[in-house]
This record gives C-alpha cells, sequence and structure tokens, in this order.
C-alpha cells in the first residue's frame, strides 16, 4: 500500500529555508516508498478568505482544486516560518479555504494524517508556532503525528546535497518523516 503524502510549506519565499527543510523531508518520504505531491502556495494563488466573496462567487477554483488534492492525499507534510509565535498566514489562508464546504466534494480533511516541520534563522527554529498549528489541524479532524522538527540556524543548517548538515538533525527529520508514514498507514488500514 503506498502511502500519498501531499508536501507544502507556508513561506512563498524563493529562498525559504522552510521550503529547503520541505524539499529534504520529501527526498526522505520517497526514500521511504511514499508517494509525494508537492503543492506550492503562491501568495497569488488564493484572495484572503472574504465570506461575502464566497457568499456571491462560491469557493475560488484553486480552493475547489486544493480541496480535490488533499482529498485524494492520506497524509499532510507541512513546513511552516514563525511570525511573531505564529505560522503564517499564507498557510492560514489555504487550510481555511480547504475547510469550507462545496457540494459533492468529499471531506478534505477527514481520515487525515499530518506531519510538522518549520524553521528559521533563529535558535528555537520556530517551534512556538508548532502548538498553534498543531491545534488548528486537529480541529479540523486531521491526526496530527507527537513527532515534529523545529530547525534552528536554518540558514547555515543544509549540506550541498541538500539534506541536514547534522547528522542528528537528518535523523530528527527522517522519524519525523517515517512516523508522518506510519501514521498514515494505521489510518488508512
Ligand atoms: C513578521 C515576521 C515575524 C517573525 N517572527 C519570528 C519569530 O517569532 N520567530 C522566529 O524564529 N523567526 C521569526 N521571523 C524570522 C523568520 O523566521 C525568517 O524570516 C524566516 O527566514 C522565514 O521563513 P522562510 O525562510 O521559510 O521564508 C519573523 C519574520 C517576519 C517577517
Amino acid at each position: 500500500m503506498t502511502i500519498r503524502l501531499l508536501a507544502f510549506c507556508g513561506s512563498a519565499r524563493k529562498e525559504s529555508c522552510n521550503r529547503l527543510l520541505l524539499a529534504a523531508a520529501v527526498t526522505t518520504a520517497r526514500a521511504a516508498g511514499a508517494a509525494v505531491a508537492e503543492l506550492d502556495l503562491r501568495s497569488d494563488l488564493l484572495p484572503i478568505y472574504d465570506g461575502d466573496l464566497e457568499a456571491q462567487h462560491g469557493l475560488p477554483a484553486a480552493a475547489l482544486e486544493l480541496k480535490k488534492l488533499f482529498a485524494g492525499h492520506d497524509g499532510l507534510l507541512i513546513a511552516s516560518p514563525e511570525y511573531n509565535g505564529f505560522f503564517s498566514p499564507l498557510l492560514k489562508n489555504a487550510l481555511d479555504w480547504v475547510s469550507r464546504p462545496a457540494p459533492n466534494m468529499p471531506s478534505p480533511y477527514a481520515g487525515k494524517a499530518a506531519g510538522l516541520l518549520a524553521a528559521s534563522p533563529g535558535a528555537l527554529g520556530g517551534i512556538r508556532c508548532l502548538p498553534h498549528l498543531r491545534l488548528l489541524l486537529s480541529n479540523l479532524g486531521v491526526t496530527v503525528s507527537p513527532t515534529q522538527l523545529a530547525l534552528g540556524q536554518a540558514d547555515h543548517a543544509f549540506a550541498g546535497d541538500g539534506s541536514l548538515a547534522d547528522a542528528n538533525q537528518q535523523k530528527m527529520l527522517d522519524k519525523v518523516v517515517g512516523d508522518l508514514i506510519r501514521l498514515a498507514t494505521a489510518i488508512r488500514a
């Protein structure tokens, strides 16, 4: 049984350290046998959630596409920057749009597992944003893996091949990914 993971990052920045951490996690997940789709949450993809817009026009096409994508995967692999102790508005906005109901569409969050990552040039690696993200996903019905990684000094953390230069940190990343795959497998079974 191949586990399907949807990987995305809460930063739109090209040089994003979260994007780099997510890429390392995706490499690990593919090596572990998961099928991984990479989603780019560009800032121009979705408008900021607006109930009037939804009432007048329904969900934007991009939100419907995201709902379908979420529904078609067993697990979410998410890396978020920390902004003032919280995860990013880009991420929150996408998760909010995906939570809105649409006719004849399956629940995008039901039966889903998630694994969480954060990266920051700071010492704490964005760890303060992860409990908030964990709570939001739990509210949506997602089972969030207890294993997570907050990567500090992320501007100096990567080797030339994209892996984590520190072997212990790479081991921790492997565990985050492995535990997510195991959790998604258990839920699907
Ligand atoms: C508005 C704002 C608030 C920030 N707050 C935090 C913070 O609370 N903790 C932290 O470690 N870094 C904070 N940073 C620095 C980010 O971690 C840094 O910009 C990081 O590179 C963003 O992630 P990215 O590289 O994936 O885009 C903040 C940055 C911005 C723009």
